[in-house]
């Protein structure tokens, strides 16, 4: 039987403040759950969205020590830049607030102290790394070391990002410090788990058996965690940032990060509703929707629930949590310290008052059921051909037309014909698609559902053709009108989820007050009479230069991270100096140079050496043009014996250094040469 519910809480993965937020966490976790929650509340459901900053865990500890800075300057930053961020991008938070607030630390601080008081946790010793010369035992990712699986020296203690592989501080060769870079050293300390293991036939029997309709990516994770078997988990590190762990003797010790973010969405529930925070968490008519990306799933699906189930006291667990895979970027993973991303503080400023397209680019090509791309061409694209072509084209027809012929009165619908009874009864039929996909968090389909509406419209006025009524029946004219600019109504409503800056232009041009769910499908829904307002434009066409300079920003960081990776090639063996000397190095300046047919990478040069003219080949056709390099000087080796190259006899070598990238750049003197002079 359907679960009835009262009201609705959703939570959003709380975005960690070591950087701002980009395209992979808006189409992940914040623009569906405002979807949801805009569609909540059109339906008149007590509804909040929670979200806020996750201030503490090591990255934001790194991050300070690498700029120079305190950790709290750093969530400072980063907290207001996602803020302001967000609420621009129109999500409706109730509360976003931060795990910093002192509210937050004391609620987690109490549900630590609870499950402690009454024996929930186990203590534990055991050996992790420390730094003798910083004084402070290391997270994981604070080690680095060789990684034993592909030999990359860059390998942190959790993981070989060059390889993927997960790890641990112990399997890495040669760890050292990544603060101090001293080696690591193994010391004893102690800890609280959780024992997760107490808890496994709960969590079994709440999610295999009672939540089968969970998405398959969630269930499918939650059931390998499980039948793998759950081990106790530690839930305090030695660290100095974070919520200090409230038992005596345990100074030096914060909260694990993973611990006190969840109990965030409980203290930022009580900041927003301070009297009656409770009925949202504790009252089973409360419908809890955990908003989050697919690397959460076993945070939130196992160890914030045994966590509650810990604490006990009715907390209740979430109906759903319908986790999404990740959005790539022009084909490759979005990575915050790679600056492979597109952020939202600064497609905010690119594309002023474009916020809808960005939603509804990441909606239609959310990364739902499995990783999807990113791409700017894709974006303008569904901007040019859909949004403008389509929603924008219908909304401007019915509109104008409805001015030309009624001066923006809207007339009054005669009886119906065929065809405008068939649309009347297709937008009801798309209400329902819509609303069962809302339902079951397909966002992609109910924007496209939403989207059908418009093209019926497009549809509609193509077949009765109201501007060649004109001249003869304004009475059938007065009916498609006002069918027309019924269903964008409807439009406004439907899409107000999805486009709520267009839904709100929209509801204005048509003097539509008060949108509500219940009123989606009522093709009456503006009576004759009501003042249609000129028409304002919804969306603009997208130019190739706007994408055209987003393209050239990632091409600008592929290269930059090209070259931040860049490992020179290791010394090679040693060479003699009287064989080194052999080598006839001099200067010469280029006469002639011009490609070589059929030969894409050589080049043709014609030397002046001071003593004659030679002629040499080199295979750096690609990164030069020829007219460039006539008139400079290179550096080649005078004495190589001559070699016939496409059928051209090359004497000598011209020098090139190789570049991160394999671009190659021709070796000069400094200041002009004397031609034919010797390097020495
Ligand atoms: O993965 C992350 O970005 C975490 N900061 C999400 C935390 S979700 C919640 F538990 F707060
Ligand atoms: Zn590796």
């Amino acid at each position: 039987m359907e679960k009835k519910f009262s009201r609705t809480l959703i939570t959003t993965a709380l975005p960690y403040a070591n950087g701002p937020v980009h395209i992979g966490h808006l189409a992940g976790v914040y623009v569906p759950a405002d979807i949801y929650a805009r569609y909540k509340r059109l339906r008149g459901e007590d509804v909040l969205l929670i979200g806020g900053s996750d201030e503490h865990g090591v990255p934001i500890t790194l991050r300070a020590r690498k700029e120079g800075i305190t950790p709290q300057q750093v969530v400072d930053r980063y907290h207001n830049i996602i803020k302001d961020s967000m609420e621009e991008l129109g999500i409706t938070f109730d509360v976003y607030s931060r795990t910093t607030s002192e509210l937050h630390h004391k609620t987690a601080s109490e549900f630590f102290r609870r499950l402690y008081d009454n024996g929930k946790f186990i203590e534990k010793t055991s050996l992790q790394p420390y730094d003798e010369q910083a004084g402070e035992f290391l997270a994981d990712r604070y080690v680095v070391g060789t990684c034993p699986h592909c030999g990359s020296d860059r390998a942190y203690g959790d993981q070989c990002e060059a390889c993927g592989t997960s790890l641990n501080a112990t399997d890495l060769i040669n760890p050292r410090s990544a603060l101090t870079d001293a080696p690591v050293s193994m010391r004893e300390t102690s800890h609280w788990f959780l024992p997760l293991d107490q808890y496994e036939d709960a969590l079994r029997s709440w999610i295999l058996d009672g939540h089968k309709e969970w998405k398959t990516n969630v269930y499918g994770q939650c059931k390998s965690w499980l039948d793998l078997g759950l081990q106790p988990r530690a839930v305090s590190r030695d660290l100095k940032w974070g919520v200090p762990v409230p038992v005596d003797g345990a100074d030096g010790k914060v909260l694990y990060v993973w611990f006190d973010a969840p109990i965030g969405y409980i203290s930022n529930t009580k900041e927003i509703r301070p009297d009656t925070w409770e009925k949202y968490w504790k009252d089973s008519q409360t419908r809890i929707i955990n908003f989050i990306g697919k690397d959460n799933i076993v945070f939130h699906c196992i160890v914030f629930p045994a966590m509650l189930m810990a604490y006990g006291d009715n907390f209740q667990l979430p109906d759903n949590v319908p986790a999404n895979e990740f959005l790539n970027l022009e084909g490759d993973k979005i990575s915050t310290s790679r600056n492979w991303a597109v952020w939202l503080h600064e497609y905010l400023r690119d594309f002023p008052g474009k916020q809808d397209v960005l939603r509804y680019v990441l909606t239609a090509n959310a990364p739902e059921t499995r990783d999807n791309d990113f791409t700017w061409a894709e974006f303008q694209a569904r901007n040019n051909n859909e949004l403008v072509a389509i929603l924008g084209n219908f909304v401007n027809r019915a509109v104008v037309l409805t001015h030309k012929y009624f001066n923006g009165t809207l007339p009054a619908a005669g009886t119906l014909a065929e065809v405008d009874s068939s649309l009347c009864e297709a937008v009801k039929t798309v209400k329902a698609t819509l609303t069962e996909n809302l339902e079951n968090f397909h966002f992609r389909e109910a924007v496209k559902d939403a989207m059908e509406l418009a093209r019926l419209g497009n549809k509609y006025l193509q077949e009765t053709e109201p501007w060649k009524l004109a001249k003869t029946d304004m009475e059938r004219v007065a009916t498609i009108l006002n069918i027309a600019i019924n269903l964008s109504a409807n439009i406004a409503i439907a899409m107000e989820p999805f486009l709520p800056f267009m839904s709100k232009r929209l509801a204005d041009m048509l003097s539509l007050a008060n949108l509500t769910w219940d009123s989606l499908g009522n093709m009456e829904l503006l009576p004759a009479g009501t003042t249609i307002n000129q028409p304002v434009l919804l969306f603009e066409k997208i130019e190739d230069e706007a994408i055209k300079a987003q393209l050239d920003r990632l091409a600008k960081i592929k290269e930059e991270n090209k070259a931040a990776s860049f490992k020179p090639a290791p010394i090679q063996e040693d060479v003699d100096f009287d064989t080194f000397m052999k080598a006839d190095l001099r200067v010469g300046t280029v006469l002639e140079c011009s490609r070589v047919p059929k030969a894409d990478k050589l080049l043709r040069f014609l030397i002046d050496d001071g003593l004659n003219k030679r002629t040499i080949v080199s295979g750096i056709a690609k990164h030069y043009n020829p007219d460039e390099l006539v008139g400079k000087q290179v550096v080649f080796i005078a004495n190589l014996p001559p070699r016939r190259l496409k059928g051209i006899l090359s004497e000598g070598m011209i020098l090139s250094a190789e570049n991160a990238d394999g671009s190659l750049v021709v070796i000069s003197p400094s200041a002009t040469a004397t031609p034919g002079a010797q390097v020495k």
